[in-house]
This record gives C-alpha cells, structure tokens and sequence, in this order.
C-alpha cells in the first residue's frame, strides 16, 4: 500500500510551501488540498511567470496529476472558476480536477458576516482576509452549511433561502443592508452547472488510489500556528491546517501517513494581528519585508517580519511529527550582516524552550537569540549543500541540531529551480 505524504505550514503562514509542494507533487499521482479556502495564496515560479493558487492544489501544474480538494476545504466558486479559467488561458486543460461533494460552500453572506464581525471586533480584531473563512466553517459546525452536493441538489433554492432569511436578521442588525436571495440563487446555479463536473466523491477516489499504490501528496494551506486548537487562538483562521486535518479533511486515516515536511523561512513572519514573539517591528523588520518581498499572496497587505524562532518551529515539529524540514528564503537571509536565531524564551526572568500558545504567555515572551554571520553572496545557483558558504552551512546545521530534524530541501530564491534537495536526508527520515 503507498503512502501519503504531506506538506504542513510551521508558522503562520506564507513559508513557501506552494514552492515545495510543486516540487514534492512531481512524484506524486494526487494533489489534495484538505482544510481553508481562499485565504490561503501560494505563489509558484516558473520560467518567470508567477503563479498564485487560492483553492486549486499548487501540485496541478505538474502533468498527469489529479488534483482533489477534499471535503474539509471551503470552497467560493467564483473564486474557483476564476482560478480554473485562468489557468486554462495559460495551457493548461483542467480535466484533472476533483471536488468533494461534502465540501463547504462560501455563500456572498458569509464575507458580508467576516467584515461584519471584524468591525465589531474593533481592536481586537484579528486581521482575517475577509474572505467568508470564520462564517463559513461556523454554519459548517451549526449544521446549516450548503455543500457541494446540495449546490446540484433539487432543494438549494429551499437552503439557501432559509440560511438568507436566517443571515438578514443578522447583518441588519448590525446596520447593513440585506441580501437578495434570488439573486444568489441565480449567480450559484450558475457556478454548479460550471463545477458539476468536477464533484465526485473524493474520500473513496483516494482510497481506490491508494489500494492501486498511487501516491498522494496532501498540501497544507495556513500553518501551525494559525491553527483552531493549537495557535494562538483566537488569532487563528477557523481549521486545523496541522496533521489531524488531514484524516478530517480528506478521509485518510493517519496510519497511511508517511513523510510529514514541514515548511518554513530563514527568518519569519505573519500577516494578520496576533502575538509574535520574534517580530522585529523597526528598520531591520522593514529591511527583511523589502528584501522577502513580504506582502500578502492574498490581500496585498505588508506582512510582520522577524527571526525564525526554535520554540515554536520544534512545537510544531512535535504537534505534527514532522519527518523532515523545508527552509526557504536562505538567500534572502543570506543578504544581511547578521542573523537572529531564536533558540528560547525569557519568561520573567526563566528560560523557556516549551511553547505554548498562551496570549498571555506569547506576549510576556521575549526572545533569546543566537547570532549567525550574514553575507553569503549569491546563492541562487548552488545545486549542493556542499556548494553553499561555510555561513550559510552553519545556519542550516544549527538548525538540525536544534531541532533533531533532518533539512532536507533549501529555498535559495523563489523560482522552481532555486532549491537544494538533499536526497541524503531521506534516508534519515524513519524515527
Ligand atoms: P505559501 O503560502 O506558504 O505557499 O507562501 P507564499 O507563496 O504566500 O509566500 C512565499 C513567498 O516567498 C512567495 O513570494 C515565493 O515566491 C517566495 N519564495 C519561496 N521560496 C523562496 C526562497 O527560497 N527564496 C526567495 N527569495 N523567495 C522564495
Ligand atoms: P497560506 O496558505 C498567512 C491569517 C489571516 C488572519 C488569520 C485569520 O498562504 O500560508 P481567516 O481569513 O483565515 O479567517 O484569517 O489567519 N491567514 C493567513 N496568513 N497565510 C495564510 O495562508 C493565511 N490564511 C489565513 O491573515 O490573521
Ligand atoms: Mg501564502
């Protein structure tokens, strides 16, 4: 029986996981997106040209690949089509697309009640992406969600005009206009006669897959920290994008579980508001951002930027039992005189290196760094781990040691090629 290997964000978000994801999918038979929705944005580059995917598996640029989203995604199916249509006007066919009857649909009231609710936050606000996440996963739980299949069933009309009426209430409560129900009933009929095709059950199709020894590569979107149970919660999107997801949000039970990599950048950062306890917020923050090019896949916002912080990289290698680690922007890091590496927290005067996901705690935190030498010159073009400056290995290496994980892949720019695959590390993987 093979395997299915998955790919998980460390942090909260934006590691570069579309980058090692298009990569790890070039093996792969399946590509399966398994929790969020559109908040996620994960940028690929190839031959110069920027690709950016929201909802569809980054895996689907590679041929022959099955692309699914599973029933624990959320999907808005303009946004969907859209991401369809243009990468139809790019080449590529998209007859190799999947999509779970049972995943949940974003309706225009679920983005009306994310603006809504964030308003009404007001400082406390978490920063989401407004793009109907929060709602959509709320109805899911209350058990009034529309899904796929109910999309192409006889009584939509009937659902959505009771979850319309139900939502009015709502957001004229709180001084906004109502939603025309016909009006969405007559835009979505619309949208289910274009993803009508592509709906199946997608749990079974897996499994069918793995009983055949197909491969499957399930690809996180957010990231650990930004999980419902185990982030910063309630700085955190509304899924869990850590391991259990995957069994949830796909059907495939942990036993079939093989290589776990965890993705992360040579430095850090987060978009949204919330506690960050290696952020640097003056010049050296703005000089990271500028030289990451740090602003958001999805909302165009800058994003925080800081250290890359050991206590919270060796939780999620603990809540997810990572096998092996992905680092990118090693060439961006590269490019400063010196390195900050978190390796503990001052908290009142102790010395930390559990994390835990306490506001309170995360806030009181402050970082205990190591200092690394900068400067590496280019990097872009070693194809070696060997090949790197002695400064850069150092870095890498203390990692490892820190974290007991093998770093088995190296972003050294943002293009396709620009990774260092140590196939060595492989052989480690088996704990
Ligand atoms: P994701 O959400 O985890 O897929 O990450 P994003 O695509 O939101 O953000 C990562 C950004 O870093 C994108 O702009 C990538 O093109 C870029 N990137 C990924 N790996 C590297 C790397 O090794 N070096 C550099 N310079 N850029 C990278
Ligand atoms: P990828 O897959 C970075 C953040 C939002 C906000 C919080 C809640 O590209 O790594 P939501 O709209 O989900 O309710 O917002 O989560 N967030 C992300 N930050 N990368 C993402 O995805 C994110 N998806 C959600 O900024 O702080
Ligand atoms: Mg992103």
């Amino acid at each position: 029986m093979s395997k299915v290997n998955v790919v998980l964000g460390v942090f909260y978000g934006d590691e570069g996981k579309g980058k090692i994801i298009d990569y790890l999918s070039k093996s792969a038979d399946y590509a399966v997106r398994f929790s969020g929705g559109n908040n996620a944005g994960h940028t690929i580059k190839v031959d110069g040209e920027k690709f950016a995917f929201h909802l569809l598996p980054s895996g689907i640029l590679n041929e022959n690949i099955k692309a699914v989203l599973g029933n624990g995604v959320v999907i808005d199916p303009k946004v969907l089509i859209e991401e369809i249509e243009s990468l139809k006007s790019h080449g590529f066919p998209v007859n190799n697309l999947y999509i779970s009857d049972k995943a949940h649909v974003i309706f225009p009231y679920h983005i009306v009640m994310d603006g809504i609710l964030e308003e009404n936050r007001g400082e406390n606000k978490i920063g989401t992406t407004k793009r109907g996440i929060g709602p959509c996963y709320c109805d899911k739980f209350e058990r009034c969600g529309i899904r796929i299949a109910d999309l192409i069933a006889s009584n939509f009309e009937e659902l959505l005009k009771r979850n319309v009426i139900n939502k009015n209430k709502i957001i004229e409560a709180y001084g906004h206009e109502p939603l025309e129900y016909r009006q969405i009933l007559e835009e979505y009929r619309e949208y289910a006669e274009k993803l009508k095709p592509y709906v199946c059950d997608t749990t079974s199709m897996l499994h069918k897959a793995l009983k055949n020894d197909e491969s499957i590569l399930c690809e996180g979107a957010q990231a650990t920290l930004l999980d419902i149970d185990f982030g910063s919660y309630p700085f955190v999107t509304s899924s869990n994008p850590t391991i259990g997801g995957v069994s949830t949000g796909c059907g495939i039970g942990s036993s079939y579980i093989g290589e776990v990599y965890g993705v992360t950048k040579a430095y850090s950062s987060r978009v949204g508001e919330g506690p960050y306890v290696t952020e640097e917020t003056g010049e050296i923050g703005d000089l990271i951002r500028e030289l990451g090019h740090e602003y958001g896949t999805t909302t165009k916002r800058p994003r925080r930027c800081g250290w890359l912080d050991l206590v919270a990289l060796n939780y999620a290698i603990m809540l997810n039992g990572i096998t092996a680690l992905a680092i990118n922007h090693l060439d961006t890091v590269g490019k400063l005189d010196k390195i900050k590496l978190c390796i503990a927290y001052n908290y009142n005067g102790n010395i930390i290196t559990d994390f835990s996901s306490n506001i309170d705690f995360l806030t009181s935190c402050t970082p205990i760094y190591e200092e690394f030498e900068g400067n590496f010159g280019d990097i872009s073009n070693c194809k070696t781990f060997d090949e790197l400056p002695e400064n850069a290995q150092k870095y890498i290496n203390r990692i490892e040691e820190l974290t007991d994980t093998p770093v088995k892949f190296i972003g050294t720019g943002a293009a396709r090629e620009n990774t260092i695959i140590r196939e060595e590390k492989q052989k480690q993987l088996i704990r």
